[in-house]
């Protein structure tokens, strides 16, 4: 029987020993993206909950990562897995409970792992108490800590603005008195109004209670929202979600949110232990989201445009520099990122309807991504080679934006499948629960079925069939992330190009070479030093290397 929380059972922990000057060991870490629903699930409810992520944890300090971030676990409804949150200082019976937190957190640091969590303070779920209570009438004081408008038209039937979620349809729903209120994502994610104190103080409040429950920082959900533009003006013409990332929206990147990124930085720091925070902020430009993680803001912002890079030399090369160039300005590390679980796996994104050329692909990105200097972020099941599971059954997906979606396509009278980029509805897909161990379904994941049903072909791809196996993809993580750590300044510092035939990237850092071949076709390298790693087999010719195409390798100089 799990036992019930009580907040006295809470043991607040000490992070792991730290240097006395700590270094900034958040500016080259690898962290771990822990989908909790979905890694281990410890009471075979099919359901991933923080027990099953604790038991797991060895194999997480065996990979060699530095950190993990785990997703949401607070009380919520469920109705965008767990991004709607009830009570954010609350864990949600299917995850466990408080305590389970805290053993978590201890344990983590008793392994060396930092551990970093969700805070999700652009909106709440319909179920907190704070809606609940707004609710309840027009004259409800609730009503100030969300954004309550009239609407349009003759009897205010018509949404206040031209707004739309971002899951599809408009971004207002009606309530039973007649005002609308403003939602960013689901209904039942209604935003909160940041320019209200209360919400400012209330998050403060939520930080602290992590922080004092031994947390090492926060990823913070959608950190480019919370401000809306003066006035919420239209957007005007165009499809609103294509615009996310690609310009500043009356909704997204608004300047006011810096503020509170700086409160929170100032808060973090009145912790011991360099305490961080890692923005989830879709920003135009390299230029714009740098401006997240300045000296006094954000540690760390998630680089999406390299995430949504192609597989293209020239591409991949110009979005390094960019990057680079922009947070180096800012003094802020650049923090890579391939895959999470709001986009379509790496290993499928990168050759979609052909398995071996994305594997082959993904293997060489993840070399590429370990080998340039910054923070990295590995998003569970990646290190195993997973791809996307595209042929997910209708009643199967629980994905809010897969159901809104579609619902927007067909009453737009499209056939209601929908798109494939960002957060369109198909996030189920690359969130099945990762396969342990064993022949069959839920192989090892735990001791009843999964939530999401797992490919009949999975038992290859476990942990245990690939782990000693050196050709495997965990294999591959495994000593790349080894060899990330025994490499002085692999993480930090800066690269230089080398001249390298067309479609083939080579640059150096000190000590180092990598070699990223993007062609389907081998070429030929005259390299110094000696081959450390390859994400395939390399061949020599007269003293030169020939480097496969769709592979990356490392040298030691
Ligand atoms: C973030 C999360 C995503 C969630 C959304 C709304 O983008 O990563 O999963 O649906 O915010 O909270």
């Amino acid at each position: 029987m799990r036992q019930e929380s009580a907040p006295s059972q809470v043991r607040p922990s000490a992070p792991a020993p730290r240097e006395a000057v700590p270094r900034a060991w958040w500016r080259d870490a690898v962290i771990y993206q822990v989908y909790v629903r979905s890694f281990a699930d410890s009471d075979g409810d099919g359901v991933g909950d923080l027990r099953g992520v604790r038991e797991r944890l060895p194999y997480l300090a065996g990979l060699g990562v530095d950190a993990v971030w785990l997703t949401p676990f607070y009380a919520s409804p469920q109705a965008d897995g767990g991004y709607d949150v009830a009570d954010y200082r609350a864990v949600d019976p299917v995850f466990g409970d408080l305590t389970d937190a805290a053993d978590l957190v201890a344990e983590a640091h008793r392994l060396g792992l930092r551990v970093i969590v969700d805070v999700v303070p652009n909106h709440t779920s319909d179920r907190h108490a704070w809606f609940r209570a707004a609710l309840a009438g027009p004259g409800a004081p609730e009503r100030e800590l969300y954004v309550f408008r009239p609407g349009r038209g003759a009897s205010g039937e018509l949404p206040p603005n031209d707004w739309e979620s971002v899951f599809g349809g408009p971004a207002w729903t009606r309530t039973a008195d007649g005002a609308w209120y403003l939602h960013l994502f689901a209904p039942e994610q209604p935003d909160l109004n940041w320019e209200n104190p209360v919400v400012h103080e209330e998050f403060a409040s939520v930080l602290r209670f992590w922080l004092d429950l031994g947390v090492d920082g926060f990823r913070v959900d959608v950190a480019h929202g919370m401000v809306k533009a003066p006035g919420l003006p239209d957007v005007g013409a165009g499809e609103q979600a294509r615009m996310i990332g690609r310009q500043v929206l009356p909704f997204f990147d608004q300047d006011g949110v810096h503020e509170i990124h700086r409160s929170w930085r100032r808060l973090l720091e009145s912790y011991p232990g360099e305490r961080i925070s890692v923005a989830e902020a879709w920003a135009p430009t390299p230029e714009r989201l740098a401006r997240y993680v300045r000296g006094d803001e954000a540690h760390q912002a998630f680089n999406f445009q390299f995430l949504t890079t192609g597989w293209e030399a020239a591409a991949l090369r110009e979005v390094i520099d960019l990057s680079l160039v922009a947070t180096t300005e800012v003094g802020a590390p650049t923090t890579w990122v391939l895959s999470n679980h709001d986009v379509v796996r790496h290993t499928t994104r990168y050759a979609e309807g052909d398995a071996g050329r994305g594997l082959r692909r993904a293997r060489a990105a993840a070399l590429l991504m370990l080998a340039l200097p910054g923070s990295a972020y590995v998003y569970q099941g990646e290190e195993l080679g997973l791809p996307e599971v595209e042929d997910l059954p209708d009643e199967v997906r629980q994905d809010p934006a897969f159901f809104r979606g579609r619902a927007a396509a067909e009453a737009a009278g499209g056939a209601g499948a929908p798109v494939k980029s960002g957060q369109d509805g198909t996030r189920d897909g690359c969130r099945v629960p990762l396969p342990w161990s064993g022949h069959e379904a839920p192989y090892g994941f735990g001791p009843g079925g999964s939530w999401l049903p797992q490919p009949a072909d999975w038992a290859r791809l476990s942990v245990e069939a690939q782990t000693g196996d050196p050709g495997s993809t965990l294999e591959l993580y495994r000593t790349a992330l080894s060899l990330r750590r025994e490499l002085p300044g692999l993480g930090s510092g800066s690269l230089r190009w080398e001249e390298a035939p067309e479609g083939v990237l080579l640059f150096s850092r000190p000590g180092f070479v990598c070699a990223l071949n993007t062609r389907d076709t081998e070429v030929v390298l005259r390299l110094p030093g000696r081959a450390l790693l390859a994400s395939g087999p390399l061949g020599s010719s007269a003293g030169d290397t020939v480097l496969p195409g769709e592979t990356c390798g490392w040298w030691a100089v």
